[in-house]
C-alpha cells in the first residue's frame, strides 16, 4: 500500500514541494546520476528507486538519449511524480523514461541491467528487504547502484535533528547514515560491493558511489556485469 505522502494537499503546495526539492537538492544529485548513468551499458534497462522530481535524470538528459537507456522510475509521493512527468515531457524523455506511483516494496518489473537507489535506499523502513527484493528484478548479468551521503562520526543531536528538517522543509532526508550500517544491508540481503567511490567529502560527511552484485551463493562467485 501506498503510504500519503503529501497529505494534507493542495495545488500550491503539492507544487512547491517539488519545486523547492529541485531548487535545494537536484543539483547536487544529478552529479550523482551522471557518475552512474555513465557506468551503464548502452540500451540498459534500469530501475530507478524513488526518481522523486525526476529534476537530477532530466538534468542528465542528452546522456540518456546518448546511451538509448529506458528507465522506470517508481516513486510513493504524487506531488514529486506529478512534477517529474512534467519535467520528463519538457526534456523530451517520455520515450526514455517511464514513472510509476508505487512503493518500491510493490513493484515488480524488470528484468533490468541496473537498479538504482539515489538517497533512497537508507530512508526506507526495511533497507534490506527493498534489496532482496528489487535482487529479484535484476538481469542475471545486472547490478545495484547506489549514491548516498555517509556521516564520518556519530551523533546523536544529528541523528535527532536530521529527521526534523522534514517538517520545516518537506523533504524527507530520511536519517543520518553511517558507511558500515550500508555495507551490513548489503551482505544481509546476499550482496558484494564491487566498487565503493567517494564523489565528494566535506569533515563530516563524505556523498559516495556503490556498485554491487548478487552473490550467487551456490556457487560463491559474483555475477559480473556485461558491459
Ligand atoms: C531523497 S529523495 C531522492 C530523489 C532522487 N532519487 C534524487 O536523487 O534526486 C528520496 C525519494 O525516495 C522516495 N521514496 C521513499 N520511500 C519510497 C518507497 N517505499 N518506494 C519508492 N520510493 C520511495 C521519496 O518519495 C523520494 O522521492
Amino acid at each position: 500500500m501506498i503510504p500519503d505522502e503529501s497529505a494534507p494537499r493542495g495545488r500550491g503546495r503539492s507544487a512547491v514541494r517539488g519545486w523547492l526539492y529541485d531548487r535545494l537538492l537536484s543539483g547536487l544529485t544529478a552529479g550523482w546520476y551522471r557518475a552512474v548513468l555513465t557506468r551503464l551499458p548502452d540500451r540498459a534497462r534500469v530501475l530507478d528507486v524513488g526518481i522523486g522530481t525526476g529534476g537530477a535524470v532530466t538534468r542528465c538528459a542528452e546522456l540518456v538519449r546518448a546511451k538509448d537507456l529506458r528507465i522506470v522510475g517508481v516513486d510513493i509521493d504524487r506531488d514529486y511524480l506529478e512534477r517529474c512527468v512534467s519535467g520528463l515531457s519538457r526534456a523530451g524523455l517520455h520515450e526514455h523514461v517511464s514513472t510509476c506511483l508505487a512503493s518500491v516494496y510493490d513493484h515488480r518489473g524488470g528484468p533490468y541491467d541496473a537498479v538504482y537507489f539515489s538517497a533512497s535506499l537508507m530512508l526506507l523502513p526495511d533497507p534490506v528487504g527493498a534489496l532482496t527484493h528489487a535482487a529479484t528484478q535484476l538481469a542475471p548479468t545486472g547490478q545495484m547502484f547506489f549514491t548516498q551521503t555517509f556521516h564520518h562520526r556519530r551523533s546523536r543531536l544529528v541523528e535527532k535533528l536530521k529527521p526534523m528538517i522534514r517538517h520545516v522543509t518537506t523533504i524527507h532526508f530520511g536519517r543520518v547514515t553511517y558507511e558500515d550500517e550500508f555495507r551490513a544491508a548489503l551482505v544481509d540481503a546476499g550482496l558484494e560491493l564491487v566498487e565503493f567511490v567517494q564523489l565528494k567529502s566535506t569533515r563530516h560527511a563524505s556523498a559516495c558511489l556503490a556498485v554491487a552484485c548478487v552473490q550467487d551463493r551456490e556457487q560463491g562467485d559474483l555475477v559480473p556485469f556485461a558491459a
